[in-house]
């Protein structure tokens, strides 16, 4: 059988995917925060398609909870109570908007959600993956501070981990949510080409893989945003009006498919350290921003998660098989 492991699954882009895997028989694990919803989509899940879903409780913010669902996955694949993994899709995420806020461990709440936690997770999991897993970040075109998606949004900032998990502090001001946004995302495209070189480097067949699934209305990333504004992004004159600007937009249904076949389906097997970007019923292969290819950067921003997210010698042990 085939499994895959999806952070946020119960909502949005993440949701199609899980009901697209689901209709090819494929074996889900949600994780996320709230169980209750977990369970609603698994009775559907199950109902519909016969399949196992496994629902792990974890909140990606939290390292404790992240360290958590780790040993929670490992020990069950250890016992043969889940199969190994065939994808990893750190999906959950979003934009935090008003004030900096902090995770419990301290750090800015964006770069704790759609970096730190996705980081661990990954480095934990990595041996509880297939032989020819995969491991697919959602991204976003906004990580692009030259794209239209990037300004619209608030143009990335330089991906410094330890400025990002301590943006606001110290009586400083904080970037904007956007940016917070946009930058968390430039972040997350160097982590999938940083851990591509790095697989490659230990003869792993891992994939990994950055994927945008462009700019998709009707999902809960804009809950942070009055509902007037909320509402106006699902209008087809907004959408208009967002392809006139030169947005990249998608719908959740295309997105959330798209993310499914970059999980499992046979032609991308070996794209790894690429961008897939979906748009307007499309998805290819594109360049990402032109910092995101920096490898020294990307170096410094892997050491610096490492040291932020305290990976201990033995948790690095366990990493590469
Ligand atoms: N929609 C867009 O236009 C767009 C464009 C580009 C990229 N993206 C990216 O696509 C991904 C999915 O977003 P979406 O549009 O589908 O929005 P969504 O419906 O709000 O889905 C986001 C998911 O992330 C989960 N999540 C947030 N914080 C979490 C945490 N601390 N721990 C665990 N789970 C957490 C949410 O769970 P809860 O229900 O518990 O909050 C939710 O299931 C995100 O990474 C987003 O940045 C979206």
């Amino acid at each position: 059988m085939t499994t895959v492991l999806i952070t946020g699954g119960h909502s949005g882009i993440g949701l199609a995917a899980a009901r697209t895997l689901a209709a090819q028989r494929i074996d889900i694990v949600l994780a996320g925060r709230s169980l209750e919803r977990m369970q609603q989509v698994a009775d559907e899940l199950r109902a519909a398609h016969g399949v196992t879903v496994t629902l792990l409780t974890l909140d990606v913010s939290s390292l404790a909870s992240v360290r958590a669902g780790a040993v929670q996955i490992r020990a069950a694949v250890e016992v043969g109570e889940l199969d190994l993994l065939d994808a990893i899709l750190c999906n959950a995420g979003g934009r935090f908007d008003g004030k900096a806020s902090y995770s419990p461990d301290g750090y800015e709440t964006t770069f704790a959600t759609n970096c730190l936690g996705h980081f661990l997770f990954v480095e934990l999991l990595l041996p509880s993956m297939t032989e020819d897993g995969r491991v697919v970040y959602t991204v976003s075109g906004t990580h692009d501070p030259d794209s239209m998606d990037g300004k619209a949004v608030g143009a990335a900032v330089e991906p410094d981990a330890t400025a990002l998990a301590n943006d606001g502090k110290n009586g400083k001001k904080s970037l904007s949510a956007g940016k917070r946004y946009s930058t968390s995302k430039l972040c997350t495209v160097m982590y999938a080409y940083e851990l591509d070189r790095r697989l490659r480097k230990a003869h792993s067949s891992i994939s990994s893989i950055a994927y945008d699934p462009g700019a998709v209305p009707g999902t809960g990333f804009l809950r942070g945003m009055p509902k007037p504004i909320q509402w106006m992004s699902t209008t087809s004159a907004m959408q208009w009006a967002s392809k006139r600007m030169g947005i990249t937009t998608s719908d959740v249904e295309f997105s959330g498919a798209s993310l499914a076949a970059l999980a499992t389906a046979p032609e991308f097997v070996g794209q790894s350290g690429i961008y897939f970007q979906a748009k307007e019923g499309k998805l290819s292969a594109v360049r990402s921003a032109r910092i995101s290819y920096d490898g020294k950067r990307a170096e410094r921003l892997w050491d610096d998660s490492k040291r932020l997210v305290n990976l201990t010698s033995e948790e690095e042990a366990l990493q590469l098989r």
